[in-house]
């Protein structure tokens, strides 16, 4: 499962690096077995992903903690999300949407739910939080994937 996030985002990458203006668009694909840490690709920000979604995740912790254990704030801790059912997280309240939500969260659900949080899951109660650039959705899936023990 991990694994897969992590080709998802590499194949996502390699995709926009297409759609830019780069002149010589390079196809990545790199295939990682779990355990191995994320792939130290270079965001415009020069940072790699992790470091990257770590520092766009700002937008989000007002509302998300991340450390294992810490308490749901307005939204549930994304801990460990990558690999959870939606809207599973023991003694959060989440809407009838999200906990009727039929999918596992992967980076590419990830990207999309925070491409458009109300068109991913209609009905959710996150109404703010959507992420235009695309770049900086990949770099908050890598850093979000990376949340685990
Ligand atoms: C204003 C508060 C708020 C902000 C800001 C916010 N969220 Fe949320 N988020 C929520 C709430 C509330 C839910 C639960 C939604 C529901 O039950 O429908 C949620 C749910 C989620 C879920 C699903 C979790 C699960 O257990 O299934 C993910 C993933 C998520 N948010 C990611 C993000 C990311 C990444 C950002 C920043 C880019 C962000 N959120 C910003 C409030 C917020």
């Amino acid at each position: 499962m991990k694994r897969l996030a992590l080709i998802t985002i590499i194949a996502t990458l390699g995709l926009s690096a297409c759609s830019s203006e780069s002149p010589e668009p390079v196809e990545q694909i790199i295939v990682r077995t779990p355990g191995e840490t994320v792939p130290a690709v270079e965001t415009s920000d020069g940072d790699d992903l992790v470091t990257t979604g770590r520092k766009a995740f700002a937008a989000c912790v007002a509302c998300h903690a991340v450390e294992q254990g810490e308490p749901s704030g307005a939204g549930p801790n994304l801990f460990g999300i990558v690999g959870r059912q939606a809207g599973t997280l023991a003694d959060f309240a989440y809407s009838d949407a999200m906990t009727g939500a039929d999918f596992t969260w992967n980076a590419e659900q990830l990207e999309a739910f925070l491409a458009n949080p109300a068109e991913k899951v209609p009905g959710t109660t996150m109404v703010t939080g959507a992420v235009t650039d695309p770049e900086r959705r990949s770099a908050i899936a890598a850093y979000l994937v990376s949340l685990t023990e």
